[in-house]
């Protein structure tokens, strides 16, 4: 129990308060024992898994975990280092972090060492955000991380440009899906909404640290034009474009691959900056409610919810993907800006659903990809498995059947688990990753570090020889903070990007007009949340309440348990 004096402080200093100031994160969470040793943990796994991939494969991409060997995947300069660092930050490992800044200096990122094209997506996801988060998280005092990504993002810059390479470049507002770093022309092509739309995290921070405007005009430009193009439904948009004609060249709308980053963005950015251009969470609202209106369905068995991709022309697949289950963890974000509760108990829903792939496996770990039959939608097209057969019997047990049963060390399943619980404070939240953890550290482990799964589907994992450098960066990084002490990466004052990079907001506050009716009404009728300690969760009883009301968040204030069990 806390004295009353910080309350009198607290209502004394009320007008002093930023009347703006947004809360993402529920205010009540504390770190218990039990889960700071599982914190430490995880930080020993992710130590020894570093630790060899600096033994076999120092320099290169990853580490060849079943041969301990190494590959070159990522154009060669190192991507399981640079993808490292905020994780290494993020849990305190500083001396790790300061034995692989050397490194950083030396590389030559004007060169690919691998020959071969540039992903302009995966360069500026996983190194210029790997390099701009661990600036802002040791401190901002090593100037080479800010210098080598802004060397990056010269070279990316001209993947804006038609590149012709005399003199009379004809600027884009898209860029194109890849650069070749030796003739610094980008590759004429289609571009994926993904790879024009996931970059303005990432060149706003560049922006600010390098004081080069440039950057940010880039993203902006290539979100305002793909903002220009056809919207199949309000916010709905399909999946490649014309950089040339800014012009869509498909109708297929999905939340996975090609597709999913530059829905995450769109609210990721207005949390970035405060709201500051409404025009990026309104999409964003459009785009949630046209999904939930066409493209989300329940399956007949289990009343799972889950969506689909999704085309004008042909209709839907009704497959949902491991990929795709960042959006639960998205929505939940959304719903607290927007305070929205029907998109907040919807991505509660379709959070369970995604959970549900992990605990139904043999292996407690969920696959690639999944088929399901939507209740309430006859039709032919309906992929539905024949009766009796494999596939029949695992969709009658489990409401969905395996459509690729691969495991490549994804993050979105406990990533959206994480946000479930620094946004709920359900700790049901923190068991289901332990679970996952657990997991993975039983399934995953190889002779050198860990290895992707051939499949989930066996009760004896086989292991492929790849470990992907976002398995450093975002899945050992959501098993930590979801255990971690709740201050480490605040909601309130980080956004995440894509490969789990945590970026500083460019402002606390988030200008999102008052407070909507439902939270001052019967919150507890409308949030599926249970709390037994009476101090409520998001727009629950007690001080949660007074503090949605005040629309202020106070860490003060902290005086209820999230511990119910
Ligand atoms: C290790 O991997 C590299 C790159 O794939 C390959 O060239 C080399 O032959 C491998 N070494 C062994 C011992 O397998
Ligand atoms: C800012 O970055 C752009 C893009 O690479 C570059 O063309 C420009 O010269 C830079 N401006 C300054 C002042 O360095
Ligand atoms: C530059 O290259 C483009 C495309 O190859 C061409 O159309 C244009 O005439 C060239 N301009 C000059 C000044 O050479
Ligand atoms: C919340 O979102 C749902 C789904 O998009 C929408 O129908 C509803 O109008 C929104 N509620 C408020 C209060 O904005
Ligand atoms: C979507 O499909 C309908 C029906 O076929 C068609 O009339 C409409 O033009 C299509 N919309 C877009 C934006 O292509
Ligand atoms: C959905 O669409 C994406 C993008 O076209 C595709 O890669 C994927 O295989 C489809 N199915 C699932 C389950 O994601």
């Amino acid at each position: 129990m806390h004295p009353p004096l910080p309350l009198l402080l607290l209502l004394l200093s009320l007008p002093l308060l930023p009347t703006h100031a947004r809360r993402v994160q529920h205010p009540n969470l504390v770190q218990t024992p039990l889960m700071k040793s599982r914190a430490e943990e995880v930080k020993q796994a992710f130590s020894e898994a570093f630790e060899d991939y600096r033994t076999y494969a120092w320099g290169h991409d990853e580490v060849a975990p079943m041969t301990k060997n190494w590959s070159d995947t990522r154009n060669g300069w190192g991507a399981t280092i640079v993808d490292s660092l905020s994780t290494m930050l993020v849990m305190g490992l500083d001396e790790m972090f300061l034995s692989a800044l050397p490194y950083i200096s030396t590389i030559d990122f004007t060169r690919p060492k691998v020959y071969g094209a540039v992903s302009v997506f995966e360069t500026i996801i996983r190194y210029v955000g790997g390099l701009l988060s661990a600036y802002e998280l040791s401190g901002k005092q090593h100037q080479v991380l800010v210098q080598q990504a802004e060397v990056l993002g010269h070279k990316l810059a001209l993947a804006w440009t038609e590149g012709r390479g005399n003199g009379t470049d004809v600027k884009m507002n898209m860029p194109y899906t890849w650069m070749n770093f030796e003739t610094d022309q980008p590759a004429v092509g289609a571009v994926g909404l993904a790879t024009a739309g996931t970059n303005i995290l990432e060149f706003h921070s560049l922006s600010a640290h390098t004081g080069n405007r440039t950057f940010l005009t880039l993203a902006e430009r290539s979100m305002a034009a793909l903002l220009r193009t056809t919207q199949y439904r309000p916010g709905l948009f399909g999946e490649s474009y014309s950089p040339q004609t800014d012009t869509g060249i498909s109708d297929k709308v999905s939340f996975g691959p090609n597709s999913d980053s530059f829905y995450e963005y769109l609210i990721k950015y207005a949390h970035m900056t405060g709201n500051e251009d409404p025009v990026y969470l309104q999409t964003w609202l459009d785009g949630v409610n046209s999904a939930m209106e066409t493209m989300m369905f329940k399956s007949t068995v289990g009343d799972w919810t889950w969506l689909s991709n999704w085309s004008n022309r042909t209709g839907h697949d009704y497959t949902f993907s491991h990929l795709a289950c960042y959006l639960p963890g998205n929505w939940l974000l959304g719903a607290r800006l927007a305070h929205n509760s029907t998109i907040f108990a919807t991505a509660l829903e379709i959070a369970e659903s995604c959970a549900h792939t992990y605990s139904s496996s043999p292996l407690g770990i969920g696959p690639e990809a999944w088929h399901y039959v939507p209740a309430g939608v006859t039709s032919t097209l309906v992929a539905h498995p024949y009766a009796g057969s494999r596939m029949g019997e695992m969709y009658e047990q489990r409401g969905y059947w395996v459509q690729d049963s691969k495991f490549v060390l994804r993050p979105e399943v406990v990533e959206s688990m994480f946000y479930a619980w620094r946004i709920t404070g359900d700790d049901v939240w923190q068991e289901r990753v332990w679970a996952a953890f657990e997991a993975v550290r039983k399934y995953c482990k190889a002779p050198a570090s860990y290895a992707s799964l051939v499949t989930v589907e066996t009760t004896e994992s086989v292991k492929k020889d790849e470990s992907e450098s976002f398995f450093y960066a975002e899945l050992m990084k959501y098993f930590y903070l979801t255990f971690a002490d709740p201050d480490v990466i605040h909601l309130d004052r980080y956004t995440i990007t894509t490969e789990a990079h945590p970026l500083l907001l460019a402002t606390e506050e988030f200008a999102y007009g008052p407070e909507p009716e439902w939270v001052i009404g019967d919150p507890q009728a409308q949030l599926p949340l249970t709390t037994a300690d009476g101090c409520g969760g998001p727009g629950g009883t007690g001080m949660g309440q007074l503090m949605m009301l005040m629309d202020i968040y106070v860490p003060a204030l902290e005086r209820c348990s999230s511990t119910r069990r």
